[in-house]
């Protein structure tokens, strides 16, 4: 980033040609296990050519191509900024071949990354964390970019809040996150959704900077699904109901129903930005009226969502907003189903709840003055993610990774085990 900048400043007499470049490049899933999707963004329009990826199995031959599209947008800001986001998809890709790719045009073409088209036959490694930006998530994202050069995961997920905010100072907060995170999010998928603080742009930014599955409702990036592997993960948009937007919530939840019907994988994990269950400073712990909404429901306007996982057996729940980790004990309607060793649970009659939101925002919070619950297992302070590995149909496992140290320490190892 660095480079670019210094670059972007001696070329500031030809300005065009710093805005044109390609950047904040990065690779998210389709859904398809043959696809890889790839996003970038350039400040100016591109004149009359067309963008598109070049990629191939040998860094000297890019042979293959494929088109991509654009989409113009303005920034809600004062001065209304407009964004090119371009987005192509990566077809008939091999499971487990490494392939090379570069984004751009004609006018100008990003440097050359590369990334592992999934192998869903192996188990699958994924980083999830919610809440994080430049500012105290720093060592996170170095930790993330070290973690991905040494192959650890294979997907990276992000359950709200980026960057602390993608639309702050006419967005260029989003851009400096975004090419701050290109060295893993270039090439890892990197999959995104909404939390508050993606809600005063309107959901703006997160619509258009990223390419999410289009699970063809409002295509917007704010709830979707897709399988890999053994799993099928959910996305929800829990902003909806602490807005109060009654419309969304209820066609969220149709879609959700029909989602988790037609679900056929072993594993179902979900994940929403705001907490049902963790501990806090209240002696209900953050047990907020907006989440008590989204979990309890009112009537037809903001169907519950908690009965719904819980009859469709889901299997693990993650969620971020406060700013620290926490494990839970199966969980329905408050009551923790307790066995005999809260690191290995088998056939558990309801979801496992992660609250994940300490990778490093504003303002970090430390469980040690937190009035523990009942249904707490263990309450980390450090700055981290939860590592995610599904090894088959019978065991996955979690841990959380300690990144406030220069090197990951392994702090919560847990073993999630069904018939
Ligand atoms: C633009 O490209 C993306 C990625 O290939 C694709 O998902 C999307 O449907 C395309 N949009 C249009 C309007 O064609
Ligand atoms: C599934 O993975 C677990 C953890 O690695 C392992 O102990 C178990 O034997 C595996 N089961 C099968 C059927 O491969």
């Amino acid at each position: 980033m660095i480079l670019r900048l210094t670059f972007c400043l001696l070329a500031i007499a030809a300005a065009t040609v710093c805005s044109k470049k390609v950047e904040q490049v990065h690779l998210s899933l389709s859904g398809r296990p043959d696809e890889m999707v790839v996003t970038w963004l350039t400040l100016d329009p591109l004149p009359n050519v067309t963008p598109y990826v070049a990629f191939g199995v040998t860094k000297n031959s890019l042979r293959l191509t494929a088109k991509g599209n654009t989409t113009g947008w303005a920034d809600q800001g004062k001065k209304g900024k407009m964004r090119y986001t371009h987005r192509a998809t990566m077809q008939n890709m091999v499971a487990g071949q490494l392939y090379y790719y570069q984004v751009g045009s004609s006018q100008e073409m990003s440097e050359i990354f590369h990334f592992r088209q999934p192998d869903q036959s192996q188990p699958l490694r994924a980083a999830i964390f919610g809440d994080l930006s430049i500012y105290k998530g720093q060592q996170s994202i170095d930790q993330l970019i070290a973690a991905r050069k040494d192959n650890q995961f294979d997907l990276i997920i992000h359950i709200g809040d980026l960057a602390y905010d993608l639309h702050d100072q006419d967005g260029s907060t989003g851009d400096d996150y975004m090419n701050a995170i290109e060295p893993f999010a270039a090439y890892v998928p990197y999959m995104v959704f909404a939390g508050n603080h993606e809600v005063d742009s309107n959901f703006n930014h997160i619509t258009n900077r990223f390419t999410m599955p289009r699970n063809g409702v409002y295509d917007n990036n704010l709830f979707w699904s897709f399988d890999y592997g053994f799993v099928h993960f959910i996305a929800l948009n829990s902003e909806y109901y602490a807005e109060e937007m009654s419309k969304e919530s209820q066609k969220q939840f149709k879609w959700l129903e029909q989602d988790l019907a037609n679900n056929k994988k072993k594993w179902t994990i979900v994940m929403f930005h705001r907490p049902w269950y963790c501990s806090s400073k209240k002696k209900k712990g953050c047990h907020d009226d907006e989440d008590i909404l989204s979990r309890e429901g009112l009537t037809d306007k903001f169907p519950g969502l908690e009965e719904l996982l819980n009859q469709h057996k889901v299997d693990l729940i993650l969620y971020g907003h406060k700013h620290t980790y926490e494990r839970m004990w199966p969980i329905f309607n408050k009551e923790p189903f307790k066995s005999s060793d809260p690191t290995h649970i088998k056939n558990a009659p309801a979801p496992v709840y992660i609250l994940t939101g300490g990778a490093g925002c504003h303002s970090h919070e430390d469980p040690s003055d937190h009035i523990i619950q009942d249904f707490s297992v263990k309450a980390l302070g450090e700055y981290g993610y939860t590592f995610l590995t599904v090894y088959n149909a019978t065991h996955l496992s979690t841990d959380f990774v300690d990144t406030s140290e220069t090197t990951g320490k392994f702090l919560d190892p847990f073993v999630l085990e069904k018939n």
